[in-house]
């Protein structure tokens, strides 16, 4: 147990099964992973991948402590947005853990697969924002998992890519079909089957991210959106994170997702509460309901 420690005071320790709970007396809770680093602060969780000596590879332990993670995003109310990012200097995530891989059959590649697009996809369809900080290499399966996020911010040192054809494979995390939609196909088949890595500036410019900054700024920087955001109609963010990813989603029609949305948001206190500031000429209090 910490007491005292350099964060302040002990408040209390709660265990669950995959981790556990540390909140101290300033606010700040920070839970513990095997894998996974997990500081909460002002709303917003930072969710660090804490395998530096692998480059943070992704390997069966971590996936299922991202999962775990981003379920605590869902559910804990403290939490209004969340941040993956990697630890160290080097590697945002150099791909799934290529150990892993020894031995596998046809089928166990599909699973694999099927298990690490259903966690990317819970990523893409969290109801609270969840941005990636890509502090170093995005490849492969780390690439993957950033394109899942809602958006990314990367550090001038990051360099992106999905090399899986050199060690005779595909991307297999949803790689194939989200670096297409945010890069455009011609791009994104030559990365593809290149297996070339692109820089941070070169990101910016096809738009696979938004921001590249210097490395010891990138969490502030993505803090200051976070709060941004945090500030607005929570429900009215979820409604527009749903409606965005319903354009890549063959079972819906985005443009009636888009009415239904619109149409709700007429039955929430949020929007009868930001239509009377806008009038009032105050500040709006969203309580997300
Ligand atoms: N899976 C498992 N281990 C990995 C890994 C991965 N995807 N990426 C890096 N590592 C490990 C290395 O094996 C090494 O471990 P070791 O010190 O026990 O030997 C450690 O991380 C450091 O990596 P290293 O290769 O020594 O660093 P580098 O600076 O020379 O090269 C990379 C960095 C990212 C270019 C190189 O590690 C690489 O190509 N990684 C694999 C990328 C990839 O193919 N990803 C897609 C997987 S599907």
């Amino acid at each position: 147990m910490i007491k005292n420690s350099q964060w302040g005071s002990l408040f209390y320790l709660e265990m669950t099964e995959l981790c556990y709970y540390i909140s101290f007396t300033f606010g700040k809770t920070i839970v513990m992973y095997q894998t996974l680093l997990a500081a909460i602060e002002n709303g917003i969780c930072t969710i660090t991948i804490n395998r530096p000596d692998k480059l943070n590879a992704l390997n069966k332990k971590v996936m299922e402590e991202i999962s775990a993670a981003v379920d605590e995003v869902y559910n804990n109310t403290e939490i209004k947005a969340a941040i993956i990012t990697g630890a160290g200097s080097k590697s945002f995530v150099a791909g799934a853990d290529i150990s892993e891989f020894i031995g596998l059959s046809v089928e166990e590649g599909k699973e694999l697969a099927k298990m690490g697009q259903d966690i990317f996809f819970k990523i893409e369809n969290s109801p609270k924002p969840i941005i990636a900080c890509v502090n170093g290499f995005a490849l492969g399966g780390g690439c993957e998992m950033a394109m899942a996020c809602h958006f990314r911010i990367a550090s001038s040192n990051a360099k992106f890519g999905q090399p899986e054809v050199n060690l005779g494979l595909i991307p297999g995390y949803g790689g194939t079909q989200r670096l297409t939609q945010l890069i455009g196909k011609g791009r994104a088949i030559e990365l593809m089957i290149s297996g070339n890595m692109i820089d941070a500036s070169t990101a910016l410019q096809y738009g696979l991210v938004n921001y590249a900054v210097p490395q010891e700024e990138l969490l502030h920087k993505a803090s200051t959106i976070l709060q941004t955001i945090i500030s607005k109609a929570p429900l009215a963010v979820t409604k527009c994170i749903a409606a965005a990813n319903a354009v890549f989603d063959e079972t819906k029609n985005g443009y009636a997702f888009e009415v239904d949305a619109f149409g709700e948001c007429f039955g929430t206190a949020d929007k009868a509460e930001g239509t009377a500031a806008f009038l009032e000429k105050r500040k709006a209090n969203f309580t997300g309901e």
